[in-house]
């Protein structure tokens, strides 16, 4: 047989998003926008690193001394911690004792386990994603062998297709696997109502189907209990349930990688069990999680002024984003004569989908120095307080 070499392999595709990050810094145009990756800014343009995280990394020092192993389940107190905020105060609290959470590289990381998981107790299953839905979501559950299945969920003109969504559904087969969207869906900024949130969580009772949510951008929608509020109720009724976590997004932990992954059992023995899965898939993956970034999440998270803090200021970065929604949507109708982007004021989030074409997006960036997904999807967080008129202009200039 001949040996063919691995430099024979044809290069791989840029990535759609991270490919932005490179583009831009290498534009030396002033006034350059960068709308592309999900990362919050302030007005300018500078991701801060927040109060409580500043503090907390002043803090571990004195309680670091040494950097041996902690173990699979990371800074002693970070998975109870996680699992605290996302189940809430309500109802799903009395979750706990048949939840297993287990700290993670990010919420890829925590991705990346639950695909891991699903390749060993469900291989058969099809996974149903959103249409659209975030560009890494197929690599991941792809490389555990899965092919994501869309069912409808956004139309640009009509927003959230929840009827179509429920009809497309209806048609998994019992075991098959539902991915959602915490809130602040990735890419069109377009959350289920509560309504639709009551609707699929029926569904998948009735037709026991096992949701796998992803928890991105927490805190950055509507509120900290609202922007959960759908999912605890599903994952209160639910036989058992997935949650992948970031911090990347609500803590500005980025590059630090911390995330989690949760699994709701039917019993405590069900969740223990899982848990051996998640360890050994994690095991084989990186042997154990980056703590720096778990201890710093852990001390906002458990200390009560660096709780309080962290809570003020995200709720500030909410603000800012609704905020620059409505400048936004304001320039655009102004621009436009009409209320054709009036969606920017419902949907919640960082990410929002102009509707261009990838050639209006390539002259979004030729013309203007916009740089925007190729989808269309926009990072509100980059957009500029001062210069709502001339993004409004060049979207306008490029706009079929
Ligand atoms: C995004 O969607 O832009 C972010 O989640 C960053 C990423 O890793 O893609």
């Amino acid at each position: 047989m001949a040996v063919t070499r691995l430099g024979d392999l044809a290069p791989m595709p840029p990535d759609p998003l991270l490919s932005i990050i490179g583009a831009f810094r290498a534009d030396e145009r002033p006034g350059k926008i960068d709308l592309g990756v999900g990362v919050y800014k302030d007005a300018a343009g500078h991701t801060p690193i927040m109060a409580a995280i500043g503090a907390a990394h002043g803090r571990i020092a004195d309680l670091e001394d040494s950097k041996v192993y902690l173990g699979p389940k990371g800074w002693p107190g970070f998975a109870d911690a996680a699992t605290a905020l996302i189940l809430g105060d309500g109802e799903a609290a009395g979750l706990a004792p048949r939840a297993v959470a287990t700290p993670t590289p990010g919420g890829c990381g925590a991705l990346r386990l639950a695909g891991e998981l699903l390749k060993a107790g469900r291989p058969d299953a099809t996974i149903w994603a959103s249409d659209p839905t975030w560009a890494n979501h197929q690599p991941i559950f792809g490389a555990c062998g899965f092919r994501l299945k869309p069912y409808p969920y956004f139309d640009p003109d009509d927003g959230l297709k929840a009827d179509a969504m429920l009809e497309a559904l209806r048609t998994a087969a019992p075991g098959d696997v539902v991915l959602l969207h915490g809130c602040c869906h990735n890419p069109t900024g377009e959350d289920l109502t509560p309504e639709a949130w009551a609707a699929v969580t029926d569904l998948i009772v009735e037709r026991n189907l096992l949701p796998v949510i992803d928890v991105a951008y927490h805190g950055l929608g509507r509120g900290m209990d609202e922007d959960l509020a759908g999912m605890r109720a599903l994952i209160a009724r639910a036989p058992e349930a997935i949650v992948t976590y970031s911090f990347s997004k609500n803590m500005g932990l980025y590059r630090d990688r911390v995330g989690a992954i949760l699994y709701v059992g039917e019993t405590e023995a069900a969740a223990k069990a899982v848990d051996t899965h998640i360890l050994a898939a994690a095991r084989r993956s990186w042997s154990m999680p980056p703590t720096y970034g778990e201890a710093l999440a852990y001390l906002a998270l458990s200390d009560a002024d660096l709780r309080k803090a962290w809570t003020e200021e995200l709720g500030v970065m909410r603000q800012r984003v609704v905020g620059l929604r409505t400048a936004a949507a304001n320039a655009l109708n102004a621009r436009f004569g009409n209320d054709r982007f009036a969606f920017l004021t419902r949907q919640k989030g960082m990410f929002s989908m102009l509707p261009l074409s990838p050639e209006e997006v390539a002259a979004l960036r030729d013309a203007h120095a916009i740089y925007a997904a190729p989808d269309g999807r926009i990072n509100v967080c980059g957009l500029p307080e001062d210069g709502m008129d001339r993004f409004a202009a060049a979207v306008a200039d490029v706009i079929g």
